[in-house]
């Protein structure tokens, strides 16, 4: 067998190193993402677990992914691959980070004329995965994608380092460049027109989305591969139905 499951015993060594490393104070104890990990492996998730709400399971989740990077178990918890189609139904996927998650949804940021953002205009259709394999899980969202409102993006983009704000106009991302020079040129430019304590303006052609989901999985790996997963999915009344799908 060559394929590596988190519950293979390949896998031990890492969480026992984790374990060895977090060296908790006893108030840090409860939340040790080793023991976590320890306490799903032997006892799972089940549907008495779960809230109500998906978004509330996901900040659940997404709290002790945040508490297992302080330990340095699991990097950038906020990474999520985005999967996009286009009209045709071709896919295509890339990394982003989440900055934003609240009842109406998971809210990133982009470039409008990029790939991603072209097929969305196309297609809003969308999945997001959040691969927190040290954890031995992972958190699969369907749903439909669309643009933030220009003030909630502008009220983002403040908060930027400078550095980040030029490179948002420096770029036309997904375009086919000439060389790494055009691009370092058009950012010394941008530099020069908009130096360090200057507000850069918001760009036209950036901004959020914000998805909007139909169906949110959480998957818990277990032992011999009995993993578990629960899927909540929408309801017509804005209820969310439950459902256990076999690993
Ligand atoms: C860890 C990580 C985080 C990233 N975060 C973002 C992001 O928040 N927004 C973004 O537009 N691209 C982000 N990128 C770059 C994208 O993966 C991708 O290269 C870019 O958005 C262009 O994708 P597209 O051509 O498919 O539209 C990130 C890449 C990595 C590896």
């Amino acid at each position: 067998m060559n394929d590596r499951f988190p519950d293979d015993s390949a896998a031990e060594p890492l969480v026992q190193r984790a374990a060895e490393a977090a060296d908790p104070s006893e108030e840090e104890l409860a939340v040790d993402p080793a023991a976590m990990r320890a306490h799903y492996r032997a006892e799972g998730l089940t549907e008495d677990d779960l809230a109500a709400h998906p978004m509330d399971q996901f900040g659940h989740w997404f709290r002790q992914a945040a508490q297992a990077a302080v330990h340095g178990f699991v990097h950038e918890p906020n990474a999520m691959v985005v999967a996009t189609a286009d009209a045709d139904g071709r896919p295509s996927s890339r990394t982003v980070l989440l900055k934003q998650y609240d009842e109406q949804g998971f809210v990133f940021y982009t470039n409008y004329d990029s790939r991603k953002a072209r097929e969305l205009a196309e297609n809003p259709y969308v999945s997001l995965l959040f691969p927190w394999h040290p954890m031995a899980r992972q958190v699969i969202v369907t749903g439909t994608a669309r643009r933030t409102a220009r003030d909630e993006t502008a009220a983002y983009f403040r908060t930027r380092p400078h550095g980040s704000q030029l490179g948002a106009w420096a770029s036309e991302q997904s375009s086919v460049i000439a060389s790494r020079d055009e691009l370092e040129s058009s950012y010394a430019q941008l530099s020069a027109r908009y130096p360090e304590g200057e507000q850069v303006p918001v760009p036209p052609n950036w901004g959020g989305f914000r998805v909007a989901p139909q169906a949110v999985e959480f998957w818990q790996g277990r032992e011999n591969r009995l993993h578990d997963r629960l899927r909540y999915v929408a309801e017509p009344d804005g209820s969310w139905r439950v459902e256990r799908l076999s690993p």
